[in-house]
C-alpha cells in the first residue's frame, strides 16, 4: 500500500492531507513520507538478514539531514561521492565507521579529510587514484582500506546517462586488469585491499544485467583467493529501478537479493549494496499548484509554479513522472502538457497528461523523492522549494524555502 492515497477524494501523504501542508508551506514543495522511507529500508534489510551485510545508503539520492538522519537510526551505512556529502553523514548523526566512499575524481583534500575523519573505505575507480592515495596515505602514516571498483562491461537496460558498467563508461577499471591492480595494492604498505566493487547503472528494471555483473565480480574473489588475496566485502552497489509507470514492474528487494544466494553459497564474505531510488524514490512526492490554463489550437497547457530547476528529471532524461491532482473530482479531463515558468521548451513535468484541472489546482508529481531536491537549481532565480517529512498525523518542515537573500548571499559587485 502506498502512503500517498486518497481519502474522501484528497490526496494524503500517511494521515496529512496535502491540500493543508500546500496552504501551510506554499507550493511548489516536496513531501516525503517516513514509514515509506522505513519499509523500504527494512525490506533490503530482511532480504539481507541471511548474511554479514551492511546497506549503504547513497547520500546522492536525497541528502537531505532529516532523511540521513533516518537512516541513521535505522543503522544505514552510507555511500558518498564527495567530501560534501561526508559534511552531511556527520551533521546528520551518521556513523562514519559505515561510510565509503565512491566517485571518479576524489580531490586530494577530499582524499585526507576522508581519511582523518575515518571513513570505512576508498571505492578506488583508477589506477592514478590509487597513486594519489597511496601518496597521500604515506605522507600522513595512515592506513586506508581500500576497494577496487571493476567495470564489468555489462548493458544494464537503462537510459544512457545514468548506465555506468560499459566499458565506454568513465567508471571503475577494466575487471580484467583488476588482479594485477590488486598484486600492486599488496605492496602498499599504507593500503590493504578489504573489498570489491561494482555498480553498473540505475533504474535497472531487470535482474539479469545484476546477475551477470555478480557472476563476473564473485569469479574475481575468487581468482584473487587463489593467489592469496582473500577479500573481506563485495560491494554491489545500487541501481534498483522503482515503479515510475504502470508497466514497470521492479523486483522487490528481496527478489534482487535472492539472485546472490547461490553466488554467496558457502563463503564468508560481508555484502554491501548502495542503494538510493529504491529506498527514497517511491517515499516523495513534488506538490505544485496550477497558475494557469492555456488552451491553444494544437495544445492544452496546464502552466503550473514548478519547473525544470524544482525537478530536473522529466528535462534530463525524458523520464515518466505520474501526475495526478489533489482532489479528485468527476469533472472530465482534458489532455494537457504540464509545463513550468522557465524560459525553456525542455521546461516540462510532464506531456499529454489527462487530467481534470482548473486554474489553482494542485497537482502531485509522483514518485518524486529519489534524484528531486538533490538536482535542483536557482534557474531563473527561482527559490528552492521546501522538503515536508511527513510522520503519520505529524508534518515536520525538513529544508525551508530558500529566500533571496541566501540566494545571492554569495554574489560581489566590484567596487570600481
Ligand atoms: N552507487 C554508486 C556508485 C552510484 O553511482 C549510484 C548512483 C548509486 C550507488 C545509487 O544508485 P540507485 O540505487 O539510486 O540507482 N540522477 C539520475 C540517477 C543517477 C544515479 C547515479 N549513481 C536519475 O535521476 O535517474
Amino acid at each position: 500500500m502506498s502512503a500517498f492515497e486518497y481519502r474522501n477524494k484528497k490526496l494524503h501523504a500517511e494521515n496529512v492531507n496535502l491540500q493543508e501542508l500546500a496552504e501551510t508551506y506554499g507550493t511548489p514543495c516536496y513531501v516525503y513520507s517516513k514509514a515509506t522511507i522505513e519499509k523500504n529500508y527494512r525490506a533490503f534489510e530482511d532480504a539481507l538478514r541471511k548474511w554479514s551485510s551492511r546497506i549503504c545508503y547513497a547520500v546522492k539520492a536525497n541528502s537531505n539531514l532529516a532523511i540521513l538522519n533516518l537512516l541513521a537510526k535505522l543503522g544505514s551505512g552510507f555511500d558518498i561521492v564527495s567530501i560534501g556529502e561526508l559534511e552531511r553523514v556527520i551533521r546528520a548523526g551518521g556513523d562514519v565507521s559505515k561510510v565509503v566512499f565512491s566517485g571518479v575524481a576524489k580531490r586530494s583534500d577530499e582524499i585526507r579529510r576522508a581519511l582523518i575523519m575515518g571513513v570505512d573505505c576508498f571505492n578506488i575507480e583508477s589506477i592514478a587514484e590509487l597513486t594519489r592515495l597511496d601518496a597521500i596515505t604515506r605522507e600522513m602514516d595512515v592506513q586506508a582500506n581500500v576497494s577496487l571498483r571493476v567495470n564489468p562491461d555489462v548493458d544494464a537496460n537503462t537510459h544512457p546517462y545514468i548506465a555506468t558498467g560499459l566499458k565506454e563508461n568513465k567508471f571503475g577499471v577494466d575487471i580484467n586488469l583488476a588482479l594485477d591492480i590488486y598484486q600492486q595494492i599488496e605492496q602498499c604498505s599504507h593500503m590493504q585491499a578489504v573489498g570489491v566493487d561494482c555498480h553498473i547503472g540505475s533504474q535497472l528494471l531487470d535482474l539479469s544485467p545484476f546477475q551477470t555483473s555478480f557472476e563476473k565480480v564473485f569469479a574475481l574473489v575468487d581468482q584473487l583467493a587463489s593467489i592469496g588475496i582473500v577479500l573481506q566485502h563485495v560491494d554491489l552497489g545500487g541501481g534498483l529501478g522503482i515503479r515510475y509507470q504502470n508497466d514497470d514492474h521492479p523486483p522487490s528487494a528481496a527478489q534482487y537479493v535472492e539472485i546472490l544466494a547461490p553466488f554467496m553459497e558457502g563463503r564468508n564474505i560481508q555484502v554491501f549494496i548502495e542503494p538510493g531510488r529504491s529506498i527514497v524514490g517511491d517515499a516523495g512526492i513534488l506538490l505544485t499548484r496550477v497558475e494557469h490554463i492555456k488552451e491553444t489550437r494544437d495544445k492544452n497547457f496546464a502552466l503550473v509554479d514548478a519547473a525544470m530547476n524544482d525537478f530536473m528529471r522529466p528535462s534530463l532524461y525524458s523520464a515518466w513522472h505520474d501526475i495526478t491532482p489533489i482532489e479528485q473530482t468527476a469533472n472530465s479531463s482534458t489532455t494537457y502538457d504540464v509545463v513550468g515558468p522557465v524560459c525553456e521548451t525542455g521546461d516540462f513535468l510532464g506531456k499529454q497528461r489527462p487530467l481534470a484541472i482548473q486554474e489553482g489546482s494542485l497537482l502531485a508529481v509522483h514518485a518524486a523523492g529519489a534524484y528531486g531536491s538533490v538536482m535542483s537549481s536557482n534557474y531563473n532565480t527561482r527559490l528552492r522549494a521546501p522538503e515536508i517529512l511527513v510522520d503519520g498525523e505529524e508534518a515536520h518542515l525538513i529544508r525551508m524555502r530558500e529566500t533571496f537573500d541566501q540566494l545571492m548571499a554569495n554574489e560581489i559587485i566590484p567596487e570600481s
